[in-house]
């Protein structure tokens, strides 16, 4: 063999074994519909499947709290659920509301945006009052319908986002039709009305500021998140581990 076929040999040797060492990212398949594939592409033979922590992800801890998802898997665009719950707290609502405030869009800021108040709501069922819960499930589609009675209009935003004749599907339309004679239809409104649009980019604050609320107001499990075997635990630990098969 000649030096150069020599080195062309031990180079695709050294290929195989780091393509062997090498994790294969086994995503959702919601990752791939997201960017309109519906096949993707296969794990190619021999790679292992990348399993527990994902090493381009911030650590967390063993025990992760509310405030750990914050800090280390949340995106920046917490910010909008920071400056919601400090306007609710301004507007002197009860600590009850400031977290919902709080947490009203977690999902769009940390788990799946599409129908967000729903998974939100799932997210959260366990470690928060059946009122919160209700109200982040139902604000999603209270957003869509204006009631002028209570100082709700239709967000401008909305109108620019998905245009002037945006109708909601008639599901968003029978769901509203339900949370209108729900003893708790103010508590979501109290969302809607407190949706901060207006971000401020001088303005960062942190979720420290409701540390106290949420130390009052949210049951976090002392095992941590994910580790507590609640109805929600698995969406938790996938949130931390999300290429994981167990
Ligand atoms: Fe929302
Ligand atoms: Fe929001």
């Amino acid at each position: 063999m000649s030096t150069t076929a020599l080195e062309a040999a031990e180079e695709l040797e050294a290929r195989q074994i780091g393509q062997l060492e090498e994790q294969f990212i086994q995503r959702s398949q919601l990752y791939h519909l997201a960017d309109g594939v519906l096949q993707p592409t296969n794990r190619p033979p021999g790679v292992r499947v990348l399993m527990k922590e994902d090493p381009r992800l911030p650590a967390m801890p063993k025990a992760p709290t509310l405030i750990d998802f914050f800090k280390l898997r949340f995106s920046a665009g917490q910010q909008h659920l920071l400056q919601s719950a400090r306007l609710a707290r301004n507007n002197g609502l009860p600590d009850k509301m400031v977290l919902a405030c709080l947490l009203h869009d977690i999902a769009v800021i940390g788990f799946i945006r599409a129908e967000h108040g729903y998974w939100g709501a799932q997210l959260l069922e366990p470690y928060v009052d059946e009122e919160v819960s209700w109200a982040i499930r139902m604000h999603q589609v209270m957003k869509f319908f204006p009631d002028e009675a209570i100082g709700y209009e239709y967000p401008q935003a909305y109108v620019q986002m998905f245009g002037a004749d945006f109708e909601p599907e008639p599901y968003a339309v029978a769901e509203y039709e339900r949370a209108r004679d729900h003893k708790w239809y103010l508590s979501a409104r109290i969302i809607c009305l407190n949706d901060e649009y207006s971000f401020d980019p001088g303005m960062h604050l942190e979720i420290e500021e409701f540390e106290d609320v949420i130390g009052r107001h949210f049951k976090q499990p002392k095992e941590g998140l994910g580790n507590d075997n609640s109805p929600s635990a698995h969406m938790w630990r996938t949130l931390r581990r999300p290429c994981s098969a167990l």
